[in-house]
This record gives C-alpha cells, sequence and structure tokens, in this order.
C-alpha cells in the first residue's frame, strides 16, 4: 500500500510535523513525502492514502500574500511564488476516490477560529476523497514556532491511527 504525504511549511514547523505522520504511516505504508510544490496533481493510479498538510494563515490555508508576509517575518525566502497546498489541491484532477486526511499548524492561542486542515479537508471532499479522520491541528508556540511539547509524538500517533482506519486495523496503544 502505498501513502502520499503532501506539506508546505514557511518556518519548519508543520514539515517536522509532516515527517512524524511520514514516519507513523510507515509500518503500514510505503510513503512518499514530498512538499507541495513537487507533489504529482494526477492521483488517479499508484496511492492508498493521500494526507495532505500546511501551516494554517489568516484562518485558512497560506496563498502567495500570506507567504510573503511569512518571508517578512523571517521565513527562509522563495516560498512566495511556489504552489502551496492550496494551490496543489485547486491542480489535483477531480474525483479521486481515495481516502484522506489533512492536519495544519496553528498557534496555540484558544477560540482562535480557522484551520488549515478543515479547509483542505473541504476541498479534498470536494474532490471525491474519502476523510478517515477529522482534520487535524498541531499547535506552535508563536507565529514562528517552536511546537508545542509532545506535539511530534501525537502527530506520529495520529498517523498509525489514521494506518489503522484505512486498513481496518485495531489502533496502535499509546505510549
Ligand atoms: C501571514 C500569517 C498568518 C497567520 N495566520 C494564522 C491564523 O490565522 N491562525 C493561526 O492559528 N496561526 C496563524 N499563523 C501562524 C502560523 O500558523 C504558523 O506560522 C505556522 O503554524 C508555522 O508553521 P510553519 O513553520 O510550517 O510555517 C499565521 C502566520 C503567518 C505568517
Amino acid at each position: 500500500m502505498r501513502a502520499l504525504v503532501v506539506h508546505e511549511s514557511m518556518f519548519g514547523n508543520t514539515e517536522k510535523i509532516a515527517l512524524a505522520i511520514a514516519d507513523g504511516l510507515l509500518d503500514t505504508f510505503e510513503v512518499r513525502l514530498v512538499v507541495a510544490h513537487e507533489a504529482p496533481t494526477d492521483l488517479a493510479v499508484g496511492w492508498d492514502l493521500v494526507v495532505v498538510g500546511g501551516p494554517t494563515h489568516a484562518f485558512g490555508m497560506s496563498r502567495a500574500s500570506t507567504r510573503k508576509s511569512a518571508e517578512e517575518q523571517g521565513a527562509p525566502a522563495g516560498m512566495q511564488h511556489r504552489r502551496g497546498i492550496r494551490e496543489w489541491l485547486a491542480a489535483v484532477s477531480g474525483d479521486v476516490q481515495l481516502p484522506a486526511a489533512a492536519f495544519d499548524t496553528k498557534v496555540a492561542k484558544p477560540h482562535l477560529p480557522g484551520s488549515a486542515a478543515s479547509k483542505a479537508s473541504r476541498r479534498l471532499r470536494n474532490l471525491g476523497l474519502r476523510l478517515q479522520v477529522p482534520p487535524e491541528s498541531f499547535l506552535v508556540e508563536g507565529m514562528s514556532g517552536p511546537l508545542l511539547p509532545g506535539e511530534v509524538e501525537r502527530a506520529r500517533k495520529w498517523a498509525q491511527d489514521l494506518a489503522a482506519e484505512v486498513t481496518g486495523r485495531q489502533p496502535t496503544p499509546a505510549a
């Protein structure tokens, strides 16, 4: 079985979560972890699970203007005009009947509305993919991180539970 994990990251936090998710899937799937601007847009053949994640920007998925703002706040330059998950999802060909899931990172502030994962989930559903689990957010301390303690481990476990959901196996017990 093969899983595609598509991600974007400005400050590196979502990348760390994506790596942990790829790791958590490895017991069950052959995993391809890829940044959004290099991800395939034809999903018709070869995949058994698609997972997509990015940073929450302005209550949803990033766009060129928010990536520019992240660069102005110290993120490495060069991502502004590259495809993020929003642009990747817009380019994916429709009616793909695959299991899927979405995640994001967002600031650990209570009651801050909106998340990239919920917006990505909606797009996945509109494309015909079947969401296996609700959208999940992993939390960072400030605008540029770092991740809260334990979030990498939680991401790995989330991915193991997702794999169990896809295969119908019992989930891995918590460590
Ligand atoms: C332009 C911009 C807008 C943001 N908007 C939000 C937001 O609406 N909600 C939120 O929780 N975090 C917001 N953040 C914080 C990001 O979610 C945070 O930078 C991200 O999770 C870090 O992930 P990364 O290291 O992968 O880029 C914003 C950050 C930037 C740069």
